[in-house]
């Protein structure tokens, strides 16, 4: 390799993978235990107190709501050591809150970094509908046009049949519509109890046998998706989601826009960003967390938009010394 140009620069997202390591590994705790905010919680501490160890000014846009609903991690609140770089923040302590606490499979701890200002702020609206798809479809989806036509030109940029693609949807009524639409086009359907950020990163994972996430699911999960997605070539667009009419007026007196078509642009405008996700159950994207007395493994993705590289680490990390050296029991 010629060494030329500049040197390579931080990579954030490799900081960020033990900040969702430790989320991980407190709410991995929780499994089964059919405590949600125990679970919800514990896996807060942990990462607000790792990602106040690292260098950065972040300001926390995608958080757990509003100061007053959220002790902590509450959006706009600040987050790191308050040195450079200046960095917006999105977080989700755990993706799957409910299946981690019954004991199901795929949910994930999540967090996203990029430069302060380039990430989309949903406000108080806590639905979008999207479409999400990997990197051979991207720019070849448009969210205005009928599921049909989207499934027709997901297939055509795949070089397969309709019948050979395989949709993941959540499973809930308000999708009664779209299911009978992808049914009717001949696409494949998984549907799925939780979990929507790891059913977007699984368009853009290899070998997972997914090619596309429709559905309306929630607008933070949208945004870190968004984060996930242009780190790894692929694209979602979305469109925010009233639930009734009092919320399409309320949203409307606000300034916001229920008809604009959300592009990866208006989620995350600089390709300057970092994503990791922890797994926290068993998924298929990543291992869950395993204790082992002495030590914990952990499984996790770290993505970083500039360079578009994708990392998994399982890393082993040994309770007694971490009991030693920090304020987290593990
Ligand atoms: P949380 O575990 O963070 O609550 O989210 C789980 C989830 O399934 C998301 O992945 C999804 O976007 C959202 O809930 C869907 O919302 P709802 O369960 O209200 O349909």
């Amino acid at each position: 390799m010629d060494v030329l140009g500049a040197t390579p620069t931080r990579n954030l997202a490799l900081e960020l993978a033990r900040v969702t390591e430790a989320a991980a590994m407190m709410a991995g705790r929780f499994m089964g235990r059919g405590d949600k905010e125990g679970a919800d919680q514990a896996a807060v501490n942990a990462m607000r107190l790792i990602l106040s160890t690292i260098d950065l000014n972040g300001i926390i846009v995608i958080g757990e709501g509003e100061k007053d609903q959220a002790p902590m991690l509450y959006n706009g609140e600040i987050v790191g050591n308050g040195s450079a770089p200046d960095v917006d923040v999105a977080v989700d302590p755990i993706d799957g809150t409910r299946p981690l606490a019954f004991g199901r499979s795929n949910s994930l701890a999540t967090v996203a970094l990029a430069p302060r200002g380039t990430m989309f702020d949903p406000g108080p609206f806590v639905y979008m509908n999207k479409i999400a798809v990997g990197p051979e479809a991207k720019g070849k989806i448009n969210i205005e046009k009928s599921i049909t036509e989207n499934l027709q030109a997901i297939a055509k940029a795949k070089g397969k049949a309709v019948e050979d693609l395989t949709t993941v949807i959540l499973d809930r009524p308000r999708h009664d519509g779209m299911i009978a639409e992808i049914r009717k086009a001949g696409a494949r359907i998984r549907h799925i109890p939780d979990g929507d950020v790891g059913a977007a990163l699984m368009t853009a994972w290899h070998e997972s046998g997914v090619d596309v996430l429709l559905g309306v699911g929630g607008t933070p999960e949208g945004v870190l998706a968004a984060c996930a997605l242009r780190a790894m070539g692929g694209e979602i667009q979305g469109k925010l989601y009233a639930r009734d009419e009092d919320e399409l007026r309320r949203g409307r007196e606000q300034g916001y826009d229920f008809d604009k078509v959300l592009t990866m642009d208006d989620f995350v405008s600089s390709e300057d960003v970092f994503f990791a996700a922890t797994g926290i159950t068993d998924g298929e994207l990543l291992k869950g967390v395993r204790y082992y007395g002495d030590r914990i493994t952990t499984d996790t993705l770290v993505v970083r938009g500039l360079t578009g590289t994708v990392r998994q680490i399982a890393a082993t990390h040994k309770v007694m010394k971490l009991d030693d050296l920090s304020a987290i029991r593990y």
